[in-house]
């Protein structure tokens, strides 16, 4: 049964005018759903008006960083409904993140229940031209406000949604970050938590002042293996097969990864998933043999990769825009859109 809704709020989101350029994030719906857990115990979630929450200044989350979140997208555009893209790994990779931050998890019922039915009342908002979507923030929360240092008992839930246009990473600078470290080994760079992304910044900021746009960030333990960019994972093609960094808990189990790994082994494209040292794929964008290198993501979708800057050498593979990204991308926009049979059994509808 869906849940009953507030004539206000329903006109509030059917009242809403969209900007011609929506930008990724920046436009945000006006409802949200908040669920709370008291004491190990979930109440069934409600839509709220989006604004600010109430949080005691000793909240758990704001001094300890209990916090943890997701990212999804639901599309409407070749679709009669809209098309939830594999929500339900999310719900499993927010409760991975909960147990490693020491939190509750959250129900795989009451996460789906709140991305529906934010989905279902933001439907007037929902943008329906390719390459956009109603993009959907889940985000767990301590409120515990005592200021021991110990895992909250009480916990918010939230979902926020933004009608957003895909993420425009261009085709990407990407500086190898040789010094500073997201992650460590044994730490929290699998789990999709805040302090990851606040630990990426200053290296972020620097490369970006010496003209680059990301930073590809190495395996903390010898610091010459890929993992992954600040919010991306990372895929080359050497020699026509395409390489990933095996998942090695330093990293985000990316769904856009796991998805582009099944399309190319459907579509007879060779992966393998396995230690990536960066000397290695430097040398062989040098020898012509990696010719093309991407970034992928719920936001962005797929990224190419135009140039790496290491240690004051420029690094462009052959086909920077990337061909095997670009049908990546389309195959993988496609089912998202709703313009291909879903073979995989990854689409959710609304209805
Ligand atoms: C650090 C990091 N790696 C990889 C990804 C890609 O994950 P997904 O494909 O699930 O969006 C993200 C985005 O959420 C991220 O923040």
């Amino acid at each position: 049964m869906h849940m009953s809704v507030s004539p206000e709020l329903t006109k509030q989101v059917s009242e809403m005018s969209l900007p011609e350029h929506l930008g990724f994030g920046r436009i945000k719906a006006p409802v949200m759903f908040r669920a709370r857990c008291t004491d190990g115990v979930w109440d069934s979630g409600e839509l709220l008006p989006y604004g600010p929450i109430q949080l005691d200044p000793a909240s758990k989350t704001l001094h300890y960083a209990q916090q943890i979140f997701e990212g999804l997208k639901a599309y409407w555009v070749s679709s009669e409904e809209p098309l939830l893209f594999r929500p339900r790994v999310n719900a499993r990779r927010l409760n991975h993140s909960a147990d490693r931050l020491c939190m509750a998890n959250v129900p795989e019922d009451l996460f789906m229940r709140g991305v529906e039915e934010l989905t279902r009342i933001c439907k007037p908002i929902i943008p329906r031209h390719q390459d956009s979507a109603l993009y959907l923030r889940p985000f767990l929360i301590g409120v515990d406000h005592d200021l021991g240092l110990a895992a909250s008992k009480n916990y918010e839930f939230y979902v926020l949604a933004s009608p957003s246009e895909v993420f425009h990473a261009g085709t990407m600078r990407v500086k190898v970050e040789r010094q500073a470290c997201r992650s460590a080994v044994g730490g929290t760079g699998g789990a999709k938590t805040g302090g990851n992304y606040a630990a990426s910044l200053l290296a972020t900021n620097t490369a970006e002042s010496e003209g680059h746009d990301q930073v590809l960030w190495l395996n903390p333990e010898k610091r010459n293996l890929i993992d992954e960019l600040s919010g991306m994972n990372f895929f080359a093609a050497i020699n026509n097969k395409l390489y990933t960094p095996s998942l090695n808990g330093c990293m985000l189990e990316g769904v856009t990864r796991d998805s582009i790994i099944k399309l190319a082994k459907s579509s007879e494209i060779e992966v393998v998933e396995g230690d990536l040292n960066i000397d290695d794929v430097l040398d062989a964008i040098s020898n012509g043999s990696c010719t093309e290198a991407f970034a992928c993501g719920t936001a962005a979708i797929v990224s190419p990769i135009a140039r790496f800057h290491d240690r004051g050498k420029n690094y462009v593979p052959e086909y920077p825009k990337g061909q095997i990204a670009q049908q990546m991308r389309n195959k993988l926009l496609d089912l998202q859109e709703g313009r291909i049979e879903d073979s995989f059994g990854w689409i959710e509808v609304v209805k």
